[in-house]
């Protein structure tokens, strides 16, 4: 068993797939979902429950409207929010999401002021500034979920490309969660050989791409809203290095202080997640044209910041 108590704000389709995988894997002897709409997190917090008798996991799931049952929870998993409908960019989201957020933050550090925030409503990166000004969290307890979704994408498009296992390809994707993210090539590798080795420049090029518009693609088929199972998953092996203390490195938004050049914004890094949320942020030397698609890839959030302070 993982924590104590994990609690999933927002009970739509990527909070309640991610309270489903928590339960699944077991992270918690309970999962809390909490949602605004009546009934939705308790109808399906005792569907899912009624499933662990057949699918073998113990952790208790309650649904509720109120925070009280979330209080001491160790980890929270912050999906309140509206989603992306085709033709709307992360960005648009942003006045109704800050709301959302705030209100979910001040109710947070209300019942849970010890607790580590895991920030999936978009636009994360600054949905993370938020909640980081409402709690007055340290960094190390306020973390983004962007780069796992990002390089997973990447990750299943080359093993769909190369017809190799998703599980040797280790990929590193930096930056802001939108078009300006930054697939480091350099850094992905399949059974520990180069991707150069398997693919030209173009073929790379074309699957970068394909990562870049991962979240448009899918929002293109659903129509009515945006992807929830790869982002939910993503979400849920963040929750798993910290709750079981793996200290795995994992790219996630972090708040820099100078590191990668950049101060005062969240932004996709190497992180070392383990007891108390953020171990450690891995500083890489970056190449030239590297260190500018960040840097512009930071101007992107600052701009978006900017916007909702
Ligand atoms: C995505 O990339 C919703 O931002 C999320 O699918």
């Amino acid at each position: 068993m993982g924590a104590n108590k994990i609690t999933v704000v927002g009970a739509g389709h990527v909070g309640a797939t991610c309270a489903q995988r928590l339960a699944e894997k077991n992270l918690a002897r309970e999962v809390v979902l909490i949602d605004v709409v009546e009934g939705i997190p308790q109808g399906k917090g005792l569907d899912m429950w009624e499933s662990a008798p057949v699918e073998g996991f113990d952790t208790r799931l309650i649904g509720s409207q109120d925070y009280e049952p979330a209080a001491g929870s160790d980890v929270f998993v912050v999906t309140a929010g509206v989603a992306r409908k085709p033709g709307m960019s992360r960005d648009d989201l942003l006045a109704t999401n800050a709301k959302i957020v705030r209100s979910v933050s001040s109710e947070i550090a209300r019942v849970a002021p010890d607790s580590i925030i895991i920030m999936v409503s978009n636009p994360l990166d600054v949905m993370s500034s938020v909640a980081m000004d409402v709690t007055g969290f340290p960094r190390e307890r306020i973390i983004g979920m962007a780069g796992v979704l990002d390089t997973a994408r990447f990750r299943s498009f080359i093993a769909l490309e190369l017809g190799v296992s998703v599980e040797d390809i280790q990929a590193l994707v930096l930056g802001g969660h939108g078009d300006t993210m930054v697939p480091l090539v350099r850094y992905t590798s399949v059974g520990g050989i180069p991707l150069t080795h398997f693919l030209d420049d173009d073929r790379i090029e074309a699957l970068v791409e394909r990562t870049r518009k991962g979240g448009a693609e899918i929002v293109g088929y659903l129509k009515t809203g945006s992807a929830y199972y790869a982002p939910a998953s993503a979400a849920v092996q963040m929750v798993e290095s910290i709750v079981r203390d793996k200290n795995r490195i994992l790219p996630c938004a972090a708040y820099l202080q100078g590191e990668y050049g950049q101060e005062g914004i969240f932004l996709g890094v190497p992180c070392k997640l383990g007891t108390g949320g953020l171990v450690e942020i891995i500083e890489l030397e970056l190449t030239e044209e590297e260190t500018t698609a960040l840097a512009r890839s930071a101007e992107s959030v600052r701009s978006v910041l900017a916007a909702v302070s």
